[in-house]
């Protein structure tokens, strides 16, 4: 059924999360017992539901803006029967506010909004939680000539997101070369969880 979800996903074309970085992701989840995840961009579902078969004690708040991709992500998640373990938002993420703390927070939405997505709800992590963030690398073309004024500007975005992150003393972050390229971060401290799957 979920090969299902993901052709239909693409046939809408709302973009899902490669394999190989869904992989990466499950084995963090599993390798740190985590159970409370928000996600930012929930797109057809695709992601939260697979996160959410991972282990039935997982809960997940996922939150999508577009009207269309929301609908899309309900369905799905009926048709999988995850509602008890599934909570979709029909919202801009930025203006959600959210009073419950979480394990892993993952960040899938307008690559422009990262930082803006990170710094608003770092606050929503538990003290030990690891936020990752998706699509890094930017399909490669972080460090590409580019005249395209408005992809110029987005990729700008990226790499100062990407600055923020390497010199940032809240968290620590490891860039991850796997799918399109992924940012792991945890809080500094002495209960740092482990990022690293092989460890
Ligand atoms: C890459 S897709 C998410 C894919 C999904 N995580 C998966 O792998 O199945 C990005 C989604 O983020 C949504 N989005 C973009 N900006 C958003 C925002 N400010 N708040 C909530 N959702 C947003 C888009 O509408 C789109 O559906």
């Amino acid at each position: 059924m979920i090969t299902e979800i993901e052709k239909k996903c693409l046939a809408m074309q709302i973009p899902i999360i490669k394999k190989e970085t869904n992989e990466y992701i499950a084995k963090i989840i599993k390798k740190n017992q985590i159970q409370d995840i928000l996600e930012i961009g929930s797109g057809g579902g695709y992601s939260a539901i697979k996160m959410a078969l991972l282990d039935k004690k997982i809960k997940i708040i996922t939150i999508e803006k577009d009207k269309n991709h929301y609908q899309v992500a309900i369905a799905n998640i009926k048709k999988m029967n995850l509602e008890n373990q599934i909570e979709i938002l029909n919202e801009d993420a930025l203006e959600t506010n959210l009073n419950k703390k979480f394990d892993l927070i993952f960040i899938d939405a307008a690559k422009s909004k990262n930082q803006e997505f990170f710094l608003k709800f770092k606050n929503n992590l538990k003290k030990d939680g690891i936020i990752i963030t998706d699509n890094i690398n930017f399909h490669g073309l972080l460090t590409a000539k580019i005249t395209n004024k408005s992809l110029k500007s987005l990729v700008k975005k990226i790499n100062n997101f990407k600055e923020f992150l390497k010199n940032n003393q809240e968290f620590t972050t490891e860039f991850i070369d796997i799918g399109d390229g992924l940012s792991v971060s945890r809080q500094r401290g002495e209960n740092e969880r482990t990022c690293s799957t092989t460890k």
